[in-house]
């Protein structure tokens, strides 16, 4: 797998949201050089980083739909549990591959899917949240929080 770079169009103009994309491009990348080297030390702490995110950055961003009134959150919110699934799946099978070369096969799938679920999800799904994210500049300076 390529090295997936940040590229200006995935940018919600919103640092907050863009910064933790940031952080988590660079998680897959680390990915990208773990699987490939058969790094499984790097590939755990992967795993546990991937949790840290979806933890904190999807609660953030749900958070943030609702701030701004959003109006298809329900569905955003579905393909954040779908995400959560999908990645508890992979480490599951990560974790009861027999053989070395098993667990590397499953790292490299986590990695293909890491990569093209950030890239399809933040250049659709998260990308519908632009033109609305306007509206945290009208609200009481309370609510407008990052
Ligand atoms: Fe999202
Ligand atoms: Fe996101």
């Amino acid at each position: 797998m390529p090295i997936v770079s940040w590229k200006e169009q995935m940018s919600l103009n919103y640092p907050p949201l863009d910064d933790e994309h940031k952080d988590f491009l660079e998680v897959i990348n680390q990915a990208v050089v773990a699987s490939k080297q058969a790094d499984f030390k790097t590939m755990d702490v992967v795993f546990e980083k991937c949790y840290d995110y979806v933890r904190d950055h999807f609660s953030h961003e749900e958070d943030v739909m609702e701030r701004i009134s959003f109006p298809d959150i329900e569905a955003h919110m579905k393909a954040h549990q779908i995400f959560i699934r999908n990645i508890s799946e992979f480490r599951q099978q990560y974790e009861v591959a027999p053989t070395s070369r098993q667990k590397q096969e499953v790292a490299e799938k986590t990695v293909a899917f890491l990569s093209v679920w950030f890239l399809g999800h933040v250049l659709s799904r998260d990308k519908l949240l632009k033109p609305y994210l306007v509206r945290l500049r009208n609200l009481p300076p309370r609510m407008n929080y990052s």
